[in-house]
């Protein structure tokens, strides 16, 4: 049945669930079931089974791929935007997606209220406002410098929910209203769900994802495309990892800053992304603690604290308009990430209009909550983690290569100056955002650190640590290289979705308007970090941690380890 593009209801899709026609199937290691119509869906309860596999106008002798003709193609100067223009273009939309017009009971938001910035790790990236972070400059040269070099590490775009979820899980509570659907009735507010179908597949890049790491691209060649000039006899090497959506990202990006064909461009490393290979770039991959609940992931508990208290009235109001299921407080967390997925996979998403703007400023904190004690300052392994990519920076920057192989350093790749090179102009990394928290954990970026252990009780008033700003989808950090006149020293800052991050939690690295810091001043302090950063203790050693809030870290390091 692979032609069936018919939309089934829940209540369709009863008929054929209770029927027990459910098989299985294996696929990258994943469960993917087949529903009753032949095609495997991810929890989905509407799945189009595209493209064809046996189109039958495919016939490659009719469509070559060079029929030549191409008229002249002159190419011009490299732009050279961070250089020479007086302003730094931003981010500010997510053209393609929607946003309801209306909120919970028909309320507007209020005019500052975008409800696309207020989910955590799942906004799409957009420009940070100057000064957000503590430094107001703007990202291009301050006057009198100009940019040498640049060291961009960037997430991947819009995906797909991930297989598995700690809490929460969009596929399971469409799986669930899927398989009770002749016992409840939903009005009000939530009669939608009467005919709605659960279309999400895992783990890729959406459309709109595709789209994130194209624009991407072609901003950051017309920002930095003049440090392509100083390869004059051998390419640029960016790095991204196995996964699908990490290659698929990578290679959108190429095609947004190369231009298609980019093969001919760029060398794309491809390093593997699996249990027991060493990679800098998905580091929890060789480290057992941080694949612990307890110690790795322990954010998922102060999260179930929190919603408990931001989502006790939407259960209450939810429940009220759902006869015959009982919601429990992660079901309607769950919703909130169904709206967020749902929008940035298929546009527009009718969950994102049940709540407040309250519940949706509840919801961002929520991610900030997980990811500051599951892959930021709050975790024990977060250092530990994101030490691997700084001993990759030190060995870029000093141009010399990484000492010991004693973290989640592959030597097979980065002791080859062909698969490694150390004295590049440009170097683009791609990665995930648990990556990008681990980074700056390890960095030592505390000025993101100053609210201490996030709370559980309440939204703090003073929030530096906004998972929306730091590792969206998309996020991109650039680790500015610069030479400025009066200042002897080449000069390096770091800017974060186009916000100056400070550096004076660097020891050595002063306060400075435009955040930065000289290169050898900052080379030591990493190099200390580095020294300090016990990776096999960390990932392996016999540590432990109580749960909640007895126990905790500011600086990602397990007990036993002190400043
Ligand atoms: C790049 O090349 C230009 C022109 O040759 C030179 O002036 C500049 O110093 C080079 N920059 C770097 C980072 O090597
Ligand atoms: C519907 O509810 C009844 C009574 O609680 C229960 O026995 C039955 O298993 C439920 N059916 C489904 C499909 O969940
Ligand atoms: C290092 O990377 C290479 C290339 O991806 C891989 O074949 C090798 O297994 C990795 N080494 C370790 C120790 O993970
Ligand atoms: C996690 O670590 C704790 C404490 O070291 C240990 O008791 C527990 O067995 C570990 N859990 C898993 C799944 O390995
Ligand atoms: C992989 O990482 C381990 C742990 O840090 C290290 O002992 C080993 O040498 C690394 N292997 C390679 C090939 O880099
Ligand atoms: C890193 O941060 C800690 C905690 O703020 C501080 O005590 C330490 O001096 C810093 N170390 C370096 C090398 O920057
Ligand atoms: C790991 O190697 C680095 C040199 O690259 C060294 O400074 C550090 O002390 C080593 N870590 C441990 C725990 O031995």
């Amino acid at each position: 049945m692979r032609a069936v593009r018919r939309v089934y209801s829940l209540r369709d899709l009863l008929v054929s669930f209770v029927a027990g026609v459910v098989g299985h199937l294996q696929s990258h290691g994943h469960h993917l079931q087949y529903d009753t119509f032949g095609a495997p869906y991810a929890g989905s309860t509407q799945v189009h089974d595209w493209p064809p596999t046996k189109p039958t106008n495919r016939d490659p002798a009719l469509f070559p791929s060079n029929v030549g003709h191409a008229g002249v193609t002159p190419t011009g100067a490299e732009p050279a935007l961070i250089a020479t223009a007086p302003m730094y273009p931003t981010q500010t939309s997510a053209p393609g997606l929607l946003a309801p017009p209306t909120l919970h009971a028909g309320q507007r938001p209020s005019k500052d209220f975008d409800l696309l910035k207020k989910w955590g790790n799942l906004s799409p990236w957009y420009s940070v406002r100057q000064g957000a972070f503590g430094i107001d400059s703007s990202p291009e040269a301050p006057e009198s410098c100009r940019v040498t070099g640049l060291h961009f590490v960037h997430r991947h775009g819009a995906r797909y929910p991930t297989s598995w979820a700690s809490y929460g899980g969009p596929s399971l509570l469409a799986g669930r209203l899927h398989k009770t659907a002749t016992n409840w009735t939903a009005k009000g507010e939530l009669e939608f769900l009467n005919d709605w179908t659960y279309k999400l597949g895992e783990e890729v890049l959406t459309p709109f994802g595709r789209q994130q790491l194209f624009d991407l691209g072609v901003s950051m060649r017309l920002k930095y495309g003049f440090l392509l000039e100083n390869f004059t006899n051998t390419l640029p090497v960016y790095r991204t990892e196995s996964q699908d959506r990490m290659l698929y990202s990578a290679l959108n990006f190429a095609a947004g800053f190369f231009g298609i064909p980019y093969e001919d461009k760029y060398l794309q490393s491809i390093t593997i992304e699996d249990t027991g290979f060493n990679n800098t770039l998905a580091p929890y991959k060789t480290c057992t603690n941080a694949n612990n609940a307890t110690k790795g992931d322990r954010g998922t508990p102060f999260v179930r604290d929190w919603a408990g208290t931001y989502l006790r009235d939407a259960r209450d109001r939810l429940q009220s308009n759902f006869g015959g299921i009982e919601l429990s407080i992660e079901d309607v967390y769950t919703m909130q990430q169904m709206c967020a997925y749902e929008t940035v996979a298929i546009g527009f998403s009718a969950f994102c209009s049940l709540f407040t703007e309250a519940e949706w400023e509840g919801f961002d904190y929520a991610m900030d909550v997980y990811f500051w004690y599951s892959s930021g300052f709050g975790s024990p392994v977060a250092r530990a983690l994101g030490i691997g990519w700084i001993q990759e920076l030190v060995a870029r920057l000093t141009h010399t290569p990484i000492e010991t192989h004693n973290s989640s350093t592959n030597a097979t790749l980065d002791d080859n100056p062909t698969t490694f090179p150390l004295s590049d102009p440009l170097y683009v990394d791609a990665t995930h955002e648990v990556v990008v928290l681990n980074i700056i954990t390890a960095l030592n970026l505390t000025s993101f650190a100053e609210e201490g252990p996030l709370p559980t009780t309440h939204i703090p008033s003073k929030r530096t640590y906004k998972v929306s700003q730091l590792a969206p989808f998309g996020t991109n950090m650039q680790f500015q290289l610069l030479s400025c006149e009066g200042r002897p020293e080449d000069q390096i800052r770091i800017v974060i979705n186009d916000a100056v991050a400070p550096l004076t939690g660097i020891e050595g690295c002063e306060a400075d308007g435009h955040g930065m810091c000289p290169v050898p001043t900052f080379i030591a302090a990493q190099k200390k970090i580095v020294a300090k950063t016990d990776w096999n203790y960390v990932c392996e050693g016999k540590w432990d941690v109580p749960a909640g809030h007895e126990w905790s870290t500011t600086t990602g390091d397990p007990p036993g380890v002190e400043w």
